[in-house]
Parts: structure tokens; C-alpha cells; sequence
């Protein structure tokens, strides 16, 4: 047996009862490997998303308990973080790179800083172009705004296409999509396939020529001030009052003929904005689904329960704490390939390891040398 060589990777299981993917599959095993490094995967890792520990024993992987696994790591990939208490075994300095929740885990992001592990966010980092095949939040929002529509149209009592059948018609269910980023322009192009009516709406206007394309009714605030609603990176701002109120009432008179909402309006570091209330909810016909994709940050629909379904004025409000962990086998696929892209980027070979540069590294580093080093985290 050959010692292994080059930066050690561990890949642990998940330890959060929902999370389903794992951080790394045979196919990047196989990657890492190729780049120089040596890859141990902690036993299961993969069994939720149904990978073997043959499978990745026969990629090249280290199969082994946890702490074999952890055992001189210098890079330690998750989807979650991990718990820092777990982490003692990597070597110091060791990187920490899974999707980190920097600001609803603040003390965890602390526990990494002094136990003097860098951690790095995938969630942060920059939307810019070489970065796009490293960006997690687009492969697992795209992912989930597919699932949010196939579990909406589960949980519907009727059909979604138009039928015309020898015992009669069944119409198109009307299907309205609020916030068009990736999963809601995902959420759309499903729809469709299934033959709904589609409309969606969103604040920043040039999500109306994307919403046209894709065959459905764009829905917007007209005349307003603050119209424009696009900040840095391509992400929404809060609003003004007045386009609020404006988008309110467009909201309440469009809502009440809709079978089926989606909704997957997301503002970075603040809670979801409410986008649908008790009120409006009220309006719609009785059957109607709501799946609410921005349950897990707070929630776009008033009432709205993460992993229930939740009944008001006879409409089913839903939504998922984890929606990527519902298609477990290509969430992991696609996360685990933006991790591949991230390090390989970055793979220095003279050095045997990846070095980050100054844009990509300041974005998602989070700690370094024992302190707290990003400065949204900072600010
Ligand atoms: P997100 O998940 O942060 O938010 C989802 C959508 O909700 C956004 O379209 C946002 O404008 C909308 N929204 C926020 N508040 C709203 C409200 N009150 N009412 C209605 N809609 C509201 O967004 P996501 O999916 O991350 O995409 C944001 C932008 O980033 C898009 O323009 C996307 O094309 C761009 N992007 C760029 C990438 C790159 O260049 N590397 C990669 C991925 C996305």
C-alpha cells in the first residue's frame, strides 16, 4: 500500500437529521485525486444519497470512522458545517469549506476561529462569471425550485394540464411564481412542463424579459418609485414603503385566482420579506397549494411551517426545511462538483494544495489565524 500523498481530504457524513447529500461523490473523489490529493470519506457518507462505500472505495477513497477520517485532514468539505467539536483531529489551519449559514451561526463561525480552522463559506462566494460553476446557492436553488413545483403539484387535488377527455374538461391549473431568481425561474420552466398557466413576478425589472422568455405572464408593479429593486451581485433590496403597498395590492387581486403559488423571495443577510399574508390567503379558492421556498429564512407566507402542511381558509401552505436534500442523489452531485471547481481552481501544483487569490479568497473566508476575518461578518 502506497502512503498517501498531497493535501489530505476528509469528507464527513452529515450530522443534521434532514441533510441528506454528501459534500463529495466517487466521480470528484476521483478529481481530487487526480490533482494530488488523498481522499478519506468517513463511513455512509454517501447513503442517503445513494453512494456505497464501495463506490468510493473504488474511486480511491479512504473509507474509515469518523476520526480515521478527520486524522491530519488540512481540508475538510461538508455540505453543512460541522461542529467544531468534532474537528480536533485535523491538522491546524486545516480548511473548513461547506455551505456555513455565516449569520444565523455565529457562535459555530467563533468555535472555528478559535480552534484555528479557516473556514470557508460557499455561500459567499462572489456572483461573478469564472465563479458561476462554484456557486452552490445557483445549483441547489435551481434544484429546489424544481422540487418545490413537483410537491406543490403532489399535495394539489387535481391536475396541472389542460385534458379534454370523453367525460369531460379539466383545466389548467394557474400556477404564479413570486421571485424570479434561479429556483423561481427553475420553478417556472417546471410548471410549464406540466402544462399550467404561468405568471411570476419579482422586484427587480429585469427579471421580466427572463419571465417572458420562458413562456409565462410577467406581473409587476408599474409607476412606482424604487421600481429597480436590483443591489450589488444581482440581488434584491428591501423596498420602499410605497412599492410595498403597490405590490400588495397587485399581489391580493392576482393571488385570488391562482391554484398554485410558489414563492422564493430571498434578501442576503435579512429574513425573507413577507410577501403574502392571512388576508390574501383568505381570497384564494379553497384547494389551492402555497409552497413557500423561503420557509427555512423566515418565510414569504404568513403562517407558513417548515416540513408541515399547514391548512388556512382551506388553502395548503407548504414548504421544506431542506429542499435540496429532497433530490439527495443530484444535490450532491452538483454541490460536490462546485467544491471540485473551487479547489481545482485554485490548485497550486508546485505546492501540492490550493491557494485562494484576494477576490474569491476575501469573499468566502470567514476565519484565519484565530479570528473572525470577513468583513460582513464583520461590519
Ligand atoms: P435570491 O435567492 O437571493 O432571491 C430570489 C428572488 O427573490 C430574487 O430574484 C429576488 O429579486 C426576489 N425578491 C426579493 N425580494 C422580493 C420581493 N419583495 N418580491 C418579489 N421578489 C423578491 O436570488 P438568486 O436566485 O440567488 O439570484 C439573484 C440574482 O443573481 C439573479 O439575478 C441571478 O441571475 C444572479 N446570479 C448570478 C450568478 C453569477 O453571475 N455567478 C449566479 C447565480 C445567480
Amino acid at each position: 500500500m502506497t502512503e498517501p500523498q498531497g493535501q489530505r481530504i476528509a469528507v464527513l457524513k452529515e450530522r443534521d437529521p434532514g441533510e441528506t447529500r454528501v459534500a463529495a461523490t466517487p466521480e470528484t473523489v476521483k478529481k481530487l485525486i487526480a490533482l494530488g490529493a488523498s481522499v478519506a470519506v468517513e463511513c455512509d457518507a454517501g447513503l442517503a444519497a445513494s453512494l456505497s462505500d464501495e463506490d468510493y472505495r473504488a474511486a480511491g477513497a479512504e473509507v474509515g470512522p469518523m476520526e480515521a477520517v478527520l486524522s491530519g485532514a488540512q481540508v475538510v468539505l461538508g455540505v453543512q458545517g460541522p461542529d467544531p467539536a468534532l474537528l480536533g483531529g485535523a491538522t491546524p489551519g486545516a480548511w473548513v469549506v461547506a455551505t456555513l449559514d455565516p449569520f444565523g451561526q455565529r457562535a459555530r463561525i467563533e468555535a472555528y476561529a478559535a480552534a484555528g480552522l479557516e473556514a470557508l463559506a460557499m455561500e459567499f462566494m462572489p456572483r461573478i462569471t469564472r465563479a458561476q460553476s462554484m456557486d452552490v446557492l445557483s445549483s441547489q436553488s435551481n434544484l429546489a425550485g424544481y422540487k418545490a413545483v413537483i410537491a406543490a403539484a403532489d399535495t394539489y387535488g387535481r391536475a396541472f394540464p389542460m385534458m379534454m377527455t370523453a367525460a369531460g374538461t379539466v383545466s389548467a391549473a394557474k400556477c404564479f411564481v413570486m421571485g424570479v431568481g434561479v429556483a423561481g425561474l427553475q420553478a417556472i420552466a417546471t410548471a410549464r412542463r406540466l402544462g399550467a398557466q404561468v405568471s411570476a413576478t419579482d422586484v427587480r425589472s429585469a427579471t421580466k424579459e427572463q419571465i417572458l422568455s420562458l413562456g409565462a405572464k410577467p406581473i409587476f408593479v408599474e409607476n412606482v418609485a424604487g421600481i429597480e429593486g436590483e443591489g450589488s451581485g444581482g440581488y434584491a433590496t428591501e423596498m420602499s414603503e410605497e412599492y410595498q403597498k403597490a405590490q400588495a395590492e397587485l399581489v391580493s387581486s392576482h393571488i385570488a385566482k391562482q391554484d398554485i403559488v410558489v414563492t422564493t423571495a430571498l434578501i442576503p443577510g435579512r429574513a425573507a420579506p413577507r410577501l403574502i399574508t392571512d388576508t390574501q390567503i383568505a381570497t384564494m379558492k379553497p384547494g389551492s397549494v402555497i409552497f413557500d421556498l423561503a420557509v427555512a429564512q423566515g418565510g414569504n407566507v404568513e403562517g407558513s411551517v417548515a416540513d408541515q402542511i399547514v391548512e388556512r381558509h382551506g388553502v395548503k401552505i407548504m414548504g421544506f426545511s431542506n429542499t435540496p436534500a429532497h433530490l439527495p442523489a443530484d444535490a450532491s452531485a452538483l454541490y460536490s462538483r462546485n467544491l471540485f471547481n473551487f479547489l481545482s481552481a485554485f490548485w497550486d501544483k508546485e505546492q501540492g494544495k490550493p491557494v485562494l487569490d484576494e477576490e474569491i479568497g476575501d469573499a468566502v473566508r470567514l476565519t484565519q489565524g484565530g479570528k473572525v476575518v470577513n468583513p460582513r461578518l464583520l461590519a
